[in-house]
């Protein structure tokens, strides 16, 4: 009954969660709220603002999952990829924890941890399957044969799509981050009102650089013509650049089922939270025949739970890390 703690502080969510033998019993997320004043993430702030949370973010994921600090068997974090100075702070305090407690220490790919977060809940996707991993910074299509066995066979050669939903927002006048306004917009909009393009990008690769110059003129010539466009049309605006965003990414991830032969289709990362992709993504299963994968809301943006069923699944294969173990930015499969 291996009983896991996981520390998530790749960007800008202190988040720490206790599994016991696979089991999620907590996952408390403290939310930075200071960086909406900036329009995006400030590297700095988060930094400061996890050193703060992540020792009352702990306290509480014990206190939920009402158990003992001293039952924690090893500690599981996010080693990368992330802000530096924001990973710097979750290593630091999983490697201390670790130390004074006595217990191994597992290193978790946050893009891994974001499959991962499959084996929360059932049902459970079976291997091999194919996962659509959207968040802010990663647009991926990856290729999962087993729990640490998973190969990228698409990925963005620019902008993520989150990126492209949050600029997006930006030059709507919307806060940050953007993403879930636009969803909770464009529910109330015609998402056949305007047509942006979908940009003819080779194999199952993206690209949203195209499509967020095209918003950004598209929206900078109407403004011109009527400077009240943004406001009498946001709903209008908001479903359109979701419904062409949602479109890119399904019709690569149908080509990637296709060329792979595989019925297995997950989502995940931040932007799997979004209404439009994930109707989009059932809608499409039923067509293809395909057993469809969404992850509960709570397990879809960045949380410690999907880190903590990761350290469980490593933990059963005693895939433990030294003290020496560093945080990395970047960081591969
Ligand atoms: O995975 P995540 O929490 O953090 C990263 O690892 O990047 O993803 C954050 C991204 C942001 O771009 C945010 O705008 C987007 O997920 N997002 C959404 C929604 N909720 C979060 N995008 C569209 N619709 C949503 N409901
Ligand atoms: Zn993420």
């Amino acid at each position: 009954m291996p009983v896991i703690l996981g520390i998530e502080s790749s960007c800008d969510e202190t988040s720490a969660s206790i599994c016991v033998d696979g089991a999620i019993l907590s996952n408390v997320i403290a939310n930075q709220t200071i960086h909406e004043a900036y329009g995006g993430v400030v590297p700095e702030l988060a930094s400061r603002v996890h050193q703060q949370n992540i020792v009352p973010a702990v306290q509480q994921s014990i206190l939920n999952a009402k158990i003992n600090k001293n039952d924690i068997d090893a500690v599981a974090f996010t080693r990368g990829p992330g802000l530096l100075g924001s990973l710097l702070v979750g290593v630091s305090f999983a490697k201390a924890f670790a130390l004074a407690k006595g217990i191994p220490l597992i290193e978790v790919n946050h893009m891994q941890a974001h499959v991962l977060a499959h084996f929360i809940d059932e049902p459970k996707p079976s291997f091999p399957f194919l996962c659509l991993t959207v968040s802010g910074g990663h647009t991926q299509i990856v290729l999962v044969k087993d729990h640490f066995d998973m190969e990228i066979i698409g990925q963005t050669t620019d902008d993520a799509a989150g990126e492209a939903l949050d600029k997006t927002s930006k030059i709507l006048g919307l806060p940050y981050p953007g993403g879930p306004l636009i969803d909770k917009n464009a529910r109330l909009g015609d998402p056949d009102t305007y047509q942006f393009p979908e940009p003819q990008i080779p194999g199952l690769d993206f690209s949203f650089s195209g499509l967020k110059t095209a918003i950004l003129y598209f929206i900078r010539d109407n403004v011109a013509a009527n400077p009240n466009f943004i406001a009498e049309n946001i709903n209008d605006i908001c479903a359109s650049v979701e419904k062409r965003v949602v479109t890119i990414l399904l019709n690569k991830l149908k080509k990637a089922a296709l060329q792979y032969g595989i019925k297995n289709v997950a989502l995940a990362g931040g932007v799997s939270a979004n209404t439009g992709l994930r109707q989009g993504l059932k809608q499409l299963g039923e067509e293809m025949g395909w057993n469809t994968f969404i992850p509960q809301f709570q397990y879809c943006t960045d949380n410690a739970a999907m880190i903590a069923i990761a350290g469980y699944y490593k933990y059963l294969k005693s895939d433990f890390v030294g003290q020496d173990v560093a945080p990395l930015a970047r960081m591969p499969f």
